[in-house]
């Protein structure tokens, strides 16, 4: 789809990169000909995953909490003297389905404090070591399709989003005008064994899923890193401040009015609902 060298020696940071949608990211930008930084709690399980890409390019691993501001200033610090970033992605996340009279204080805190506070405390890291050194960046968040709708028994996730969304939007102007560029993509559900075994985690969910989703079927991590390097390319330098859906069309199908009559009507009612011939005449 794209030239080998789009992303020819761009420093690209990919918090989450370990594992999901940014381990593939990062996967697809290494064959782009980036150079990869990746970021997770696991230590282990970033460690691992950039040993297995190592032979695509060249991949670093940090272990990170995104949630603690002096662990990101390190890191940042850390890349930094190594060369700067010309890329972020906001991609780390945690999330589960539960009802939320029943979440805890320590549970909203967590997954705000990854969400929310992670992606401001990377891209604010970032976001004034570029603008100290008059340099170009791009800022990626991954957001997700309720964003702006909100979403029943996923809220502090929707609440974080929303928030990670009006930071990007209002950056995305702010910082505008010194060559930074702030954007996300809210995909629709991709399995992953993360959020599918948080957010998916029966099989009448995912019938649900599939069957409310207008192609029938899930996107792929190969449809999202595609998605992600175009739009952390030079290529797509005229797009700031926008949040791209990739969703199937779900999103819409959710919205209209009339969408659902298809899983309801068959070919018979539609014959059925037809006007009979000649009857607009004797009307
Ligand atoms: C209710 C829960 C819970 C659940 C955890 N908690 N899971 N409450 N229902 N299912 C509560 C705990 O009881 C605890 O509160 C608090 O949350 C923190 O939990 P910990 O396990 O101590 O925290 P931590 O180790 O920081 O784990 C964070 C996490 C976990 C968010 C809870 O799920 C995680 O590590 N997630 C990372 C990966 C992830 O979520 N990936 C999916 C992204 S998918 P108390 O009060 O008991 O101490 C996504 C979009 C999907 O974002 C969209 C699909 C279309
Ligand atoms: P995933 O595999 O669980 O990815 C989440 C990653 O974030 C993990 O690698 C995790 O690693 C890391 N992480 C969590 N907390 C962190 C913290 N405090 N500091 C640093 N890293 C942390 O799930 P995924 O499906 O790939 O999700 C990736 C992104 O896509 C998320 O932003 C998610 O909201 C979004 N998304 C996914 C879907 C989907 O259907 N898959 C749909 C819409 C949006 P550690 O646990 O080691 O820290």
């Amino acid at each position: 789809m794209f030239n080998s060298d789009l992303l020819k020696n761009k420093r690209i940071l990919i918090t989450g990169g370990g594992t999901g949608l940014g381990r593939g990211m990062a996967e697809r930008f290494l064959e782009l000909g980036a150079v990869v930084h990746i970021c997770g709690r696991r230590e282990q399980v970033v460690n691992q995953t950039a040993a297995e890409l190592s032979a695509k390019g060249a991949i670093r691993a940090w272990p990170c909490d995104v949630r603690d501001r002096e662990a990101v200033e390190s890191m940042i610090d850390a890349i930094w003297k190594n060369g700067p970033l010309d890329v972020l992605v906001n991609n780390a996340a945690g999330n589960f389905i539960a009802r939320t009279e029943e979440l805890s204080p320590r549970a909203w805190e967590s997954v705000m404090g990854i969400v929310l506070m992670g992606t401001l405390h990377c891209t604010t890291a970032c976001g004034q070591r570029w603008l100290k050194e008059d340099r170009r960046g791009t800022v990626l968040s991954i957001s997700a399709t309720y964003a702006p709708v909100g979403s029943a028994y996923v809220v502090p996730s929707a609440v974080a989003k929303a928030g990670v969304e009006a930071l990007m939007r209002s950056l995305a102007v702010e910082w505008g005008d010194r060559g930074i560029r702030m954007n996300a993509i809210a995909p629709g559900p991709i399995p992953t064994q993360g959020a599918f075994s948080r957010v998916v985690p029966l099989p009448q969910l995912e019938k649900l899923a599939l069957e409310r989703n207008p192609p029938h079927r899930f996107g792929t991590i190969g449809e999202l890193a595609n998605l992600a390097a175009f739009l952390v390319s030079d290529g797509s330098g005229y797009i700031n401040g926008e949040v791209i859906r990739m969703d199937g069309g779900e999103f819409l199908q959710g919205a209209g009015e009339f969408s659902n009559l298809g899983r309801i009507l068959k070919d018979e009612d539609w014959q059925a609902l037809k006007p009979k011939k000649n009857e607009g005449a004797k009307r």
